[in-house]
């Protein structure tokens, strides 16, 4: 399997029902893609509907096995952008 990054846009309208969507997710990818591209780092994103942690929403996820992200706001990218680095080399 590819190796890549998995990042939930799944919208959910009705507030009692969370979704990473609703918590910005979709502007997260939109950072994400172009710090990506500004360091050069060349990982195949695929925009999922649900990973099954959508109370602790944004989620994001490195595959095939690789970590979680939770919680993810601009701030986290950083780290998150260092972690596909070090996932592509293994
Ligand atoms: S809505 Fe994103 S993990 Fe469920």
């Amino acid at each position: 399997m590819k190796k890549k990054l998995l990042v939930c846009t799944n919208y959910r309208a009705n507030p009692n029902q969370p979704s990473c969507a609703a918590r910005g997710s979709k502007e997260i990818l939109a950072e994400l893609t172009r710090q990506l591209h500004t360091k050069n780092v060349s990982i195949e994103i695929e925009e999922i509907q649900c990973i099954g942690f959508c109370n602790v929403g944004p989620n994001l996820r490195l595959m095939p096995d690789g970590e979680f992200f939770h919680a993810v706001s601009n701030k986290k990218l950083l780290k998150i952008i260092k972690a596909a680095k070090i996932f592509l080399k293994n």
